[in-house]
């Protein structure tokens, strides 16, 4: 007998179908297909990635599900539909948007997201529809510990120890479609503890690959921030220019240009650091020189490699005419400071009873 689960999975397996096709092979999947081709997505990586498209007939699916006998109970459980203002016919909420099949580890799709055909550069402010809509979390599908193509990624992740770590899946599909087969999406700007997690059981080396917007650039620091608490990874970050995100990168330079940078441009997180805190402070300024400079000391106590530190320090004594002995006293005295608090917090701050208990 199958399970609630397992007759999800074919509603969104034939979902899934049903907006391929429509993508592919028919009229009302034109406008949309035009739209995939003159992005630069081939038939080949349409048809690998089951794209779709859901046709403004907002009871189409809906129809077609009926007709292969699935309950209406299931079919509302399973988050496609929405239905309106209480009346009882079952809406497609991803009505008029290109379809990504979210896959599981396996291969099997368990949720959508849709991508409006037209967005306008402000479609993600409350005013306007949001550029992506997601199925909301069913009994298949939790956000927090999804990857966007961790089945077609894991393989190659694993032989090269090594994962690419996108914000898009427009960027995973277009990186794909170039030749970097490791890469995965983390659902939008926020990498979770759950996916972090995930990954390390495949990977020692994460590169991570946001936008190059403010966006962008505040959620690599917050995932190194994740990814850097248990200390297994080997974290670079792929620098890409203010408002360009990896597929415009292969958009505009081409498959060729894109595998070498990912391969070739990749700095450490204290490069990153100290390129994004430049552009945060104006360093013609006294005052923001030793701020900058200060910060950066700080950033460097957290470094386990002895000659990675080193080597920032002298870097920095060049660029600021500042003796290393004189930086390298400056960082001692933030060890002893981090040290000190660190004691000092444990002293006033008791751990809970439950901790002295015998397990
Ligand atoms: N996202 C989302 N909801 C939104 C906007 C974004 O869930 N309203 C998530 C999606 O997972 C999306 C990712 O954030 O793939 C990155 O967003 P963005 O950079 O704005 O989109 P792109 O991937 O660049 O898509 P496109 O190139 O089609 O504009
Ligand atoms: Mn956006
Ligand atoms: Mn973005
Ligand atoms: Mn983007
Ligand atoms: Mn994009």
């Amino acid at each position: 007998i199958q399970s609630k689960k397992d007759k999800l999975v074919q509603i969104y397996e034939e979902a899934a179908s049903f907006y391929h096709q429509i993508l592919l092979n028919t009229v009302t999947g034109q406008e949309a297909l035009d739209y995939m081709m003159q992005r630069g997505f081939s038939l080949e990586t349409l048809k690998e990635f089951q794209i779709g498209f859901s046709p403004s007939n907002r009871t189409a699916l809906y129809q077609m599900l009926k007709a292969k006998h699935f309950d209406d109970e299931l079919l509302q459980e399973s988050g496609i539909f929405s239905e309106r203002r209480g009346q009882n016919e079952m809406f497609d909420r991803f009505s008029s948007r290109i379809i990504f099949p979210l896959r599981n580890p396996k291969g099997k799709t368990i949720a959508f997201s849709g991508r409006i055909l037209q967005a306008s550069p402000d479609t993600d402010s409350d005013y306007h529809e949001a550029k992506y809509l997601n199925s909301p979390e069913t009994l298949l599908f939790n956000k927090r510990d999804f990857l966007f193509n961790f089945d077609k990624s894991r393989s190659e992740i694993r032989k090269s120890s090594e994962v690419i770590l996108f914000e898009g899946y427009m960027d995973v599909v277009s990186a794909w479609q170039a030749g970097v087969r490791n890469g995965v999406a983390s659902m939008g700007t926020s990498l979770t503890e759950e996916q972090n997690r995930m990954l390390t059981k495949v990977a020692d080396n994460i590169v991570i690959a946001y936008d190059g917007d403010r966006a962008g650039i505040e959620a690599t620091k917050r995932a190194i921030e994740i990814l850097d608490k248990n200390k297994h990874f080997d974290i670079s970050i792929f620098p890409l220019e203010a408002g360009m995100d990896p597929d415009e990168f292969i958009q505009q330079k081409g498959a060729k240009a894109f595998c070498e940078a990912i391969k070739n441009n990749r700095e450490t997180s204290i490069q990153f650091f100290s390129r994004y805190l430049k552009t945060q402070l104006n360093l013609d300024t006294e005052k923001n020189r030793i701020t900058y400079i200060e910060t950066i000391l700080k950033a460097l106590v957290s470094l386990d490699s002895l000659i990675e530190r080193e080597l920032y320090l002298k870097e920095l004594s060049d660029e600021f005419g500042i003796p290393v002995d004189s930086l390298q006293k400056q960082l001692k005295g933030y060890q002893q400071q981090l040290i000190s608090e660190r004691t000092g917090q444990r002293q006033s701050n008791p751990a809970p009873i439950s901790h002295y208990k015998a397990n």
